[in-house]
């Protein structure tokens, strides 16, 4: 499963892509929006941080096809390679994923809230879908479950298509998913830290440098000279 970072936060960025094995960051209007600077100066900066090799979402803004279309070739133009132009997952939205994957300009289905509407992303040629588990959970759905039959519907059509899996509130909601093998899964820096927040760990390894500083009095191998 890939990992992704859902923030536009820098300081985040940069303590999330330097200690934890992430594939790359999302981003939407209203995450860039709490970043309270021009958005294309964020999406840049992150881009900075991340490097070109690993992966950037960004979505369109406008509602209309042509605009739609203009927003991608914009954030393709500032972003680079490794770009995904999010869309959402609407008639309109379908119609923008046909003209991109014509271009050759990659896209995710986003705002999916249920199968059908992933199944036609992923039909139309987005290479990403998008559900958004958490909100799901929060319509008295579940969140999970419904992005397991999504990664079914993707499996067994042979669609070219990974699950984005989005919106999570805690890392149990994520580990099902990893359990489950879905593509991939986007999370807030406190959700990604949550993964490894456990006293017992930190006991464990404070354990280890206590009883090899008890018969070395060093508490690294290396302090012990050749
Ligand atoms: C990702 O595609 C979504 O934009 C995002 O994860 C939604 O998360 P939220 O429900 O916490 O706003």
């Amino acid at each position: 499963m890939k990992l992704f970072i859902d923030d536009a936060n820098l300081e985040a960025i940069k303590e999330i892509n330097e200690y934890y094995p992430v594939d790359g960051v999302t981003t939407n209007p209203s995450i860039l929006a709490k970043a309270k600077r021009d958005p294309r100066e964020t999406l840049k900066a992150i881009r900075e941080i991340i490097g070109e090799d690993k992966i950037i979402f960004a979505q369109a803004v406008d509602l209309t096809y042509e605009g739609m279309l203009k927003d991608a070739h914009m954030i393709i133009d500032l972003l680079g390679k490794n770009t995904i132009v999010k869309i959402p997952s609407t008639p309109v939205g379908f119609k923008a994923m046909m003209a991109l994957k014509k271009e050759g300009i990659p896209t995710c289905g986003t705002v999916v809230y249920t199968p059908m509407q992933a199944y036609l992303a992923a039909k139309a040629g987005a290479s990403y879908v998008a559900p958004y588990v958490n909100r799901i959970d929060n319509m008295g759905y579940d969140g999970v479950e419904i992005v397991k039959k999504i990664q079914n519907i993707l499996d067994n059509n042979g669609m070219e298509c990974e699950v984005l899996a989005a919106s999570f509130k805690n890392s149990q909601q994520v580990l099902e998913l990893a359990e489950y093998g879905v593509g991939g899964a986007t999370c807030s820096a406190d959700v990604i830290k949550a993964f490894v927040k456990n006293l017992a760990i930190d006991g464990a390894v404070q354990d280890f440098v206590n009883d090899f500083e008890a018969l070395t009095g060093k508490t690294a191998m290396s302090a012990l000279g050749e």
